[in-house]
């Protein structure tokens, strides 16, 4: 149900803790990871950027929900590093799926942080029709960042 911006969100980390899972499970130069990887990787660029266009813009502006928000933003940029590293090295080099695990921590740590401490500090500084309104925001913003990340 994606009927706000928590819930639209939300759905994504789903797919991305999905597709993680399924990556974590494969071996060197399979298939899998070949294909799976750039797709987790471009959507989670994708969102990442998304959610600070349209997001944290606005609770970067809410003195209460600063700090949190800035943090939040740091993590993307820790994030889309070791991503940028894993699209860059061999797949099927005996240090890849350690790095990726490194990056799989970060991310589960990262979306977890958002679903229990950003989501309730931002239901009290965003209005309940920006709240509805975000998703429509949300979806054009990571259509346009899909098509730059890809
Ligand atoms: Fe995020
Ligand atoms: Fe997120």
């Amino acid at each position: 149900m994606t009927d706000d911006i928590f819930s639209r969100i939300r759905e994504d980390h789903d797919k991305h803790r999905t597709l993680a899972r399924i990556i974590e499970r494969t071996s060197g130069d399979s298939r899998g990871r070949n294909e799976l990887f750039p797709k987790l990787a471009d959507d989670v660029r994708a969102h990442a950027r998304a959610e600070e266009r349209v997001f944290y813009s606005e609770l970067l502006a809410a003195t209460q929900s600063r700090d949190l928000a800035g943090h939040s933003v740091k993590e993307h940029h820790e994030i889309e590093a070791i991503i940028e590293e894993l699209l860059d090295k061999d797949y099927s080099s005996t240090g890849w799926l350690a790095r990726f695990k490194t990056l799989t921590d970060k991310l589960r740590h990262h979306m977890l942080e958002e679903e229990k401490n950003i989501f309730p500090l931002a239901g009290r500084v965003l209005s309940e029709a920006r709240k509805r309104e975000m998703v429509i925001e949300f979806d054009a913003a990571k259509q346009t960042e899909a098509r730059k990340v890809a």
